[in-house]
C-alpha cells in the first residue's frame, strides 16, 4: 500500500451512535459493520464496551463477523476500561485497543483537575496496558485541537514510546480552522520524536462546519488516517462526513492521496444509516443529499442537458445514485420541460412546446413540484394536443 492512501476509520457506530435517540441494538449494528466492510472501510470503531453490556455485546459480535477491516473499541485511559474493550475484541481477527485522555488545559485543570506532567504519565500507562493485549494501539489526545502544540507534541512522544501505532488528534469541539488545523498537523510530523513508527489520525467535530475542510488539511499536511461517519452523524453538529472526505479525495486526482472506498456504496450506506438510526438526511446534503444531483432552476436545466458536466463536478453514478434529477417547478424553462415530456412520451416541436410551457407554467405556479402524471395532464389539457398526439 502506498504512502499515500489515506486509511478510512469509521466511527458511526461509536462517536455516530452518541446522537441522542439514536440508539442501535446489536443486530442493527452488526448489519451496519457488514456493510462498512464491504464499503471498503479500513478500520470500524464498534462502541465503547466499559460503557454498557449493549455495547459489549455490539463490539464482541461485530469483532466476530468483520472480515476485512480492523476492529476498534474506545476506551479512558483506565485500567479496567482497556481490559474490558480487550476482552470484547477477542475475536477480532484485527483488533485495535483506542485510548486516550484529554490534553488541552482545560480538560486537566477543570475535567482532571491535575497537571501537564500527570496527564503525560497517564497517557503512556495506558498505551503501555494496552499493548499488554493487542498489537495496534490508537491514543487520542482528547481536545488537541485547543492544546499547545509543543505540549502536544510530548504527549504524542510519550504515547509513541509505550508503543501507540495511531495517534489520533482530534478537533474535539470543532474549533480550528483549516489553516491551524493543518499547521497542527504538520507541527507534529516535523516536532514528535519517533513519529514514523505511528501514523497521524484526523478526527474532525463540525460545530463550525469545518469537519471535512479541517481533515481534508489534515491529510495534506501529512496525516494518513481519517476518522468520520456515514452522513456526519455525531455529537452535536456531528462529525467529519465519510462520503464528504472519499469524495474530495477522488475529485482532486492532483491531490495524489487516494482511499480503498467503494464509492458507488456511499448513497446505500447513507440509507442504511439514516433508516436504521431514524435521522433525516437533509436534503441538501453534500454527495447523498436527495437534491444532491437535482437541478431545478431553468439556467442550470438547460446548461445540464446540453451537458452533465456544466453543472455537475460528480458522476451520480459514482456514488450510486442512478441519475440525476431535472425538477420541473415553476423556475424550470422550456428546455426541462421538453426533455421531460421526452422522457414519458411526447417529441414536441417548438411551436407546441410554446403552447405547452404557457399551460405548464399556469400549473406550476399552483404546485411546487411537476411529476410525470402532471406532464401527461399538463400536454392534455393544452390547445395543441391533438397535433401532438397525430405527430
Ligand atoms: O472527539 C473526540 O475527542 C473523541 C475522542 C474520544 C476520540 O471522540
Ligand atoms: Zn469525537
Amino acid at each position: 500500500m502506498s504512502d499515500n492512501n489515506i486509511k478510512i476509520f469509521d466511527t458511526t457506530l461509536r462517536d455516530g451512535e452518541q446522537v441522542p435517540g439514536c440508539k442501535l441494538n446489536t443486530e442493527q449494528k452488526v448489519v451496519i459493520a457488514e456493510q462498512l466492510d464491504k464499503l471498503g472501510v479500513d478500520a470500524i470503531e464498534a462502541g465503547f464496551p466499559v460503557s454498557s453490556p449493549g455495547d459489549f455485546k455490539s463490539v464482541q459480535a461485530i469483532s466476530k463477523i468483520v472480515k476485512n477491516a480492523t476492529v476498534c473499541g474506545l476506551t479512558r485511559a483506565v485500567k479496567n476500561d482497556i481490559k474490558v474493550a480487550a476482552e470484547a475484541l477477542r475475536y477480532a481477527s484485527k483488533p485495535r485497543i483506542h485510548t486516550g485522555i484529554g490534553t488541552s488545559d482545560s480538560h486537566i485543570i477543570h475535567k482532571f483537575r491535575t497537571n501537564r506532567v500527570d496527564i503525560i504519565q497517564r497517557a503512556f500507562d495506558a498505551v503501555k496496558y494496552a499493548k499488554s493485549f493487542v498489537e495496534d494501539v490508537e491514543f487520542y489526545a482528547e481536545d488537541a485541537g485547543r492544546t499547545e502544540n509543543e505540549y502536544l507534541a510530548r504527549v504524542c512522544e510519550a504515547a509513541i514510546k509505550a508503543g501507540a501505532t495511531v495517534l489520533n488528534i482530534p478537533d474535539t469541539t470543532g474549533y480550528c480552522l483549516p489553516s491551524e488545523y493543518g499547521a497542527k498537523i504538520k507541527y507534529l510530523k516535523e516536532h514528535v520524536k519517533g513519529i514514523e513508527k505511528a501514523i497521524l489520525s484526523c478526527h474532525c467535530h463540525n460545530d463550525l462546519g469545518l469537519a471535512t475542510a479541517n481533515s481534508i488539511e489534515g491529510v495534506i499536511n501529512g496525516a494518513r488516517q481519517i476518522e468520520c461517519t456515514i452522513n456526519g452523524i455525531g455529537e452535536r453538529a456531528g462529525n467529519t462526513a465519510l462520503e464528504e472526505v472519499v469524495m474530495v479525495l477522488k475529485q482532486h486526482p492532483y491531490l495524489n492521496l487516494d482511499t480503498n472506498i467503494k464509492t458507488e456504496m456511499l448513497y446505500g450506506m447513507s440509507q442504511l444509516v439514516s433508516d436504521s438510526m431514524g435521522i433525516y438526511t437533509q436534503p441538501n446534503k453534500a454527495i447523498v443529499g436527495a437534491n444532491a444531483f437535482a437541478h431545478s432552476s431553468g439556467i442550470h436545466q438547460d446548461g445540464m442537458i446540453k451537458n452533465r458536466g456544466t453543472y455537475e463536478i460528480i458522476n451520480p453514478k459514482d456514488v450510486g445514485v442512478t441519475e440525476s434529477a431535472i425538477v420541473l417547478t415553476a423556475r424550470s424553462g422550456r428546455a426541462a420541460l421538453a426533455y421531460r415530456a421526452k422522457n414519458v412520451g411526447y417529441e414536441l416541436t417548438k411551436l407546441q412546446l410554446d403552447d405547452v410551457y404557457a399551460n405548464f407554467l399556469s400549473f406550476a405556479d399552483r404546485k411546487k413540484e411537476i411529476n410525470d402524471g402532471d406532464i401527461h395532464q399538463i400536454i392534455e389539457t393544452s390547445k395543441v394536443y391533438r397535433q401532438i398526439i397525430s405527430a
